[in-house]
């Protein structure tokens, strides 16, 4: 665990979790942080705790000790948000202390009742302060649905801190560098591609909280923002917030220049169409990723399809639907309100064909509304005339994610 300094009285506790499925769903290739921040006026609060995933609280109990914070000496346990990656430890703690106040939303007290058994809680509502002392006044916003219902920011007024739990998050393990102003340019890049991975995991389905959140986190005046999970913005917050609107934005169909081809093949039919379409992709000099299905894991495939503006989908009939593995990505997406997508479908079918009638079944009870070529099937092996179709899909594919493109 690493202990860091914010500002005086201002600590931040960080761990990387690695192994882990995140939500028992989502495979972390680059691991994940946990960030706990510590407050000192007179009083001390703890904002979101961490221990490590075994549940074990002596090394957050020696970290705080390194600090100079006696565990005995923190009085408030503020519950930004009630999911175990934050508020686990709480009954641990309950083990070593026998009185603190738990500081949380009403939607989160419940939960607090209901999972841990607490009942010493103070429910906050908007613009409500806790004075620490010496100058030390915490301000609670809630932010509900990012992406429970009970989530609430901490605001620090003297020093602009904005606490935000998982709003502003990013997936990735953090190495010596967790400011900002510290991040290598691959440093950089590594936490846009993780904090897209975070979003299109986690986030994607509330978008529309996620904006009200954005527009209340610029409604302070804020200079540092200390998420849960990643690297705290000091030197510029306003880039976080940017990408998270650009990011909410990807999730409306926007997308970065580049094509995703989402794609599935029993015994190769339409394989060979797939090859082709990359020599297409490759003259025309579009950026593409290949996501074969089930290969792929779900986190790479949702975060991969979320940031390109194009998708290509391809898949042959399979008991007269669509190839299951790219039909259960389809879905997924479906349900993360994935939508608004250039996209493209071709593949191989035997006698009936059948795939077409599924997938067209899933883009309209998701209410996913993307933006299709028209669709070329092939009976078997991909003839002439079925690649210049395909050839034609792609192009028209192209076009349409002219006016998508948002880097
Ligand atoms: C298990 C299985 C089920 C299939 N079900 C259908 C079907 O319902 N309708 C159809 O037209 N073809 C069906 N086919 C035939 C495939 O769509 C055809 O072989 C196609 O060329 C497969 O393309 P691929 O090699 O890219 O997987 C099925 C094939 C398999 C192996
Ligand atoms: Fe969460
Ligand atoms: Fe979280």
């Amino acid at each position: 665990m690493k202990k860091l300094k914010i500002a005086d009285g201002i600590h931040m506790l960080t761990m990387n979790v690695e192994d882990i499925l995140f939500e028992g769903i989502w495979e972390i290739a680059n691991g994940v942080t946990l960030n706990s921040y510590i407050v000192q006026g007179e009083k001390t609060a703890i904002i979101d705790g961490v221990i490590g995933w075994d549940g074990v609280p002596e090394t957050l109990y020696d970290s705080l000790e390194e600090m100079g914070v006696d565990p005995q000496s923190i009085d408030y346990l503020i519950v930004n948000h009630m999911e175990p990656d934050h508020s686990g430890w709480i009954s641990n703690f309950r083990k070593v202390k026998n009185y603190f106040t738990i500081i949380c939303t009403d939607k989160a007290a419940k939960m607090v009742s209901s999972f841990y058994g607490e009942d010493r809680i103070r429910v906050v509502k908007e613009g409500d302060t806790l004075d620490l002392g010496k100058g030390r006044v915490l301000s609670f916003h809630p932010v509900p649905n990012v992406h429970w219902p009970d989530t609430m920011y901490t605001y620090e007024n003297a020093t602009g801190t904005l606490f935000s739990c998982d709003m502003f998050g990013a997936f990735g393990r953090m190495g010596d560098h967790c400011f900002d102003d510290e991040l290598t340019p691959e440093e950089k890049e590594f936490f846009e591609t993780e904090g897209i991975r975070y979003y299109s995991n986690v986030m994607a389905t509330f978008t529309p909280s996620l904006r009200k959140a954005i527009e209340k986190a610029k409604s302070l005046d804020i200079k540092t923002i200390a998420p849960g999970h990643g690297p705290v913005y000091r030197k510029n917050p306003q880039k976080i917030i940017d990408d998270y609107s650009r990011y909410s934005l990807y999730a409306d169909g926007s997308g970065k220049n580049e094509v995703t081809i989402l794609w599935g093949s029993m015994y190769g039919m339409t394989a060979k169409a797939v090859e082709f379409v990359e020599g297409v992709l490759q003259r025309e000099g579009v950026r593409y990723s290949k996501m074969h299905m089930p290969l792929e894991s779900e986190s790479e495939m949702a975060a991969t399809v979320f940031r390109s503006a194009g998708i290509i989908i391809a898949a042959p009939t399979y008991e007269y639907k669509l190839f299951p593995p790219v039909a259960a990505a389809l879905n997924e997406l479906g349900r993360k309100k994935i939508t608004g997508k250039a996209a493209f479908r071709f593949g191989s079918y035997g006698w009936s064909g059948g795939a077409e009638k599924e997938l067209h079944e899933i883009i309209e009870r998701n209410g996913m509304k993307w933006d299709f070529a028209a669709s070329v099937e092939f009976e078997g092996a991909p003839k002439e005339d079925d690649l210049k179709k395909i050839e034609a899909g792609v192009l028209e594919l192209l076009e349409k994610m002219k006016g998508k493109i948002l880097e």
